[in-house]
């Protein structure tokens, strides 16, 4: 069976996988990240989505052996200790999930959304989302909870006031 290497939120691990396994079950079923849930088994959802080397992808649609070398990161490793990442506060803030299904996925390809444009409209934003589905909220706390993650994301690169001496 092929051997791999791949980081995922910041540990590295060797893994002997078959050649048909999906990432997103190595994730789940092999390194205990089951914040990543499976919504479908047609690449269609979102649910499943993880940043893969920067860029949001569906770890449903990828093999593991295809993430050999890779750095993955996975809801899990969003928070930095216990405080959350803004874009987690902000769908916190916004209550921007009912059951949360879609919540891991919606986050990541927010997060990927914003590297593209820092501080999108609501259709930008609506736009950006589209290969993630959820069926409880109707979208709009979704809109608002992510254009809420990218101001503070974006108040949180500002240059910092130095006081007077
Ligand atoms: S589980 Fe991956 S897109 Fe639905
Ligand atoms: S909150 Fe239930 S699917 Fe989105």
């Amino acid at each position: 069976m092929p051997r791999i290497t791949v980081t995922v939120d910041g540990v590295t691990y060797e893994e002997e996988v078959e050649p048909r396994l999906l990432l997103v079950h190595l994730l789940r079923d092999r390194l205990g990240r089951t914040g990543t849930p499976i919504g479908c088994d047609t690449s269609n959802c979102g649910a499943c989505t993880v940043m893969l080397d920067g860029r949001s992808a569906k770890s449903c649609s990828v093999l593991a052996v295809q993430a050999d070398g890779s750095d993955v990161v996975t809801v899990e490793g969003l928070a930095q200790g216990n405080e959350w990442h803004p874009m987690q506060k902000a769908f916190h803030t916004e209550h921007a999930l009912q059951c949360g299904y879609c919540t891991p996925g919606m986050i990541m390809a927010a997060i990927d959304l914003l590297r593209d444009d820092p501080d999108p409209s609501e259709e930008a934003v609506r736009r950006g989302l589209e290969g993630n589905l959820c069926r409880c909220t109707g979208y709009c706390t979704i809109v608002r909870a992510v254009r809420r993650g990218a101001a503070e994301m974006s108040k949180a690169r500002e240059p910092q006031e130095v006081p007077a001496p």
